[in-house]
């Protein structure tokens, strides 16, 4: 089966060694535990994932002189971090389908999947704790309680009327906070002045805040082939992402409009699939995708305030690719 990584670009192909060391550092923290902890690790893994973050954390490191096993440890937390979340957000999602591959709550019991999302997220931490900056080790507390409370926020706001504004907050929150810190964490541990660390901390939130309005296009717009995670479902449990709000904007008085925002409403499913197939054949998404390419364009412009290096360029074309990427 093809791996749900990037192959082909070279922003990839410049940290694709490191990414292998990453890799491997990830496995290596369930050895000497459970075997089943360690297996469900390796599948996780072997399955691939874009490794965007963990890429944006090398680039930013080498731009800006970081040690380089202090910033492949750094990015091996927030890689751990991030699969961790994908872990309990699957079971939250009743998701069966991750990266291609079945998930770990299509196997397992709920409590097992809890536990090894635990796990995960204890070997993160024990990760960060090792790159030895306590500006790290904060930054990664905080930005874990960031994104549990967006998830939570999301959990207790569905079929419920939703701002632009809250979206936005939302997104920083589950998505865009992490990107934030894989960058602004880099720039921590580089010897670096806090104009540069702060441009990197805009770039990395900037482009987070797009590539979650993509995640959520792709939702609606993408083939569970390609992108290998199930299509459609957002809607479906009566999440409102970009498209759905501006389609609400356009048409308030569309009949499956008014069902999903009606949290009594009954039999939801069908409408919902209607809905889907309605936002998917609007200009919604045509709206969603220039949002999301404003995010990327206006992080771009904070590269400018940074030295002017091959990883510069690098971290441009990985934002350029956020917009562009299938999945
Ligand atoms: C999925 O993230 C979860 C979101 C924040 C949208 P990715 O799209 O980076 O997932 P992988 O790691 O490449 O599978
Ligand atoms: C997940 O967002 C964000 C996390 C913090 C895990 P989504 O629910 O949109 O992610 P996917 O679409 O399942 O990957
Ligand atoms: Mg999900
Ligand atoms: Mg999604």
């Amino acid at each position: 089966m093809e791996k749900y990584r990037l192959t082909q670009t070279t922003f990839f192909n410049a940290v694709q060694d490191s990414i292998r060391e990453v890799e491997k550092q990830m496995l290596a923290q369930a050895d000497d535990y459970h075997p089943e902890l360690h297996a469900a690790l390796d599948l996780l893994l072997s399955s691939g994932g874009k490794r965007i973050r963990p890429a944006l954390t090398l680039l930013t490191g080498r731009m800006l002189g970081a040690d380089p096993d202090r910033a492949i440890t750094l990015a091996s937390a927030i890689e751990l971090l991030h699969t961790a979340t994908l872990v309990h957000d699957d079971l939250i999602d009743s998701s069966l389908l991750r990266r291609g591959n079945p998930t770990l709550n299509s196997r397992w019991s709920p409590g097992a999947v809890v536990l090894a999302g635990d796990f995960i997220f204890a070997r993160a931490a024990k990760m960060a704790a090792a790159t030895n900056s306590v500006a790290v080790m904060q930054l990664f507390s905080q930005t874990l309680t960031t994104i549990v409370n967006g998830e939570i926020t999301q959990l207790f706001a569905t079929h419920h009327p939703v701002t632009r504004e809250s979206y936005y907050k939302r997104i920083y929150a589950k998505t865009a906070s992490l990107f934030e810190t894989s960058t602004q964490a880099a720039a921590l541990i580089s010897e670096t002045g806090e104009t540069e660390r702060e441009s990197m901390r805009r770039f990395g939130y900037e482009i987070g805040m797009g590539f979650q309005i993509i995640d959520d296009i792709l939702d609606f717009t993408g083939e569970q082939m390609t992108v290998g995670k199930p299509v459609g479902s957002d809607l479906r449990q009566g999440i409102i992402t970009l498209p759905t709000l501006y389609y609400i904007e356009n048409h308030p008085d569309d009949q499956g409009v008014k069902s999903l925002l009606d949290p009594d409403c009954q039999d939801f499913d069908k409408t919902g699939v209607k809905l889907v197939e309605s936002i998917r054949n609007s200009d919604s998404i045509q709206m969603a995708y220039h949002e999301a390419d404003q995010f990327v364009h206006r992080g771009i412009q904070n590269l400018d305030d940074l030295p002017r290096n091959p990883e510069r360029e690098y971290l441009r074309e990985l934002a350029l690719y956020i917009v562009e990427r299938r999945r």
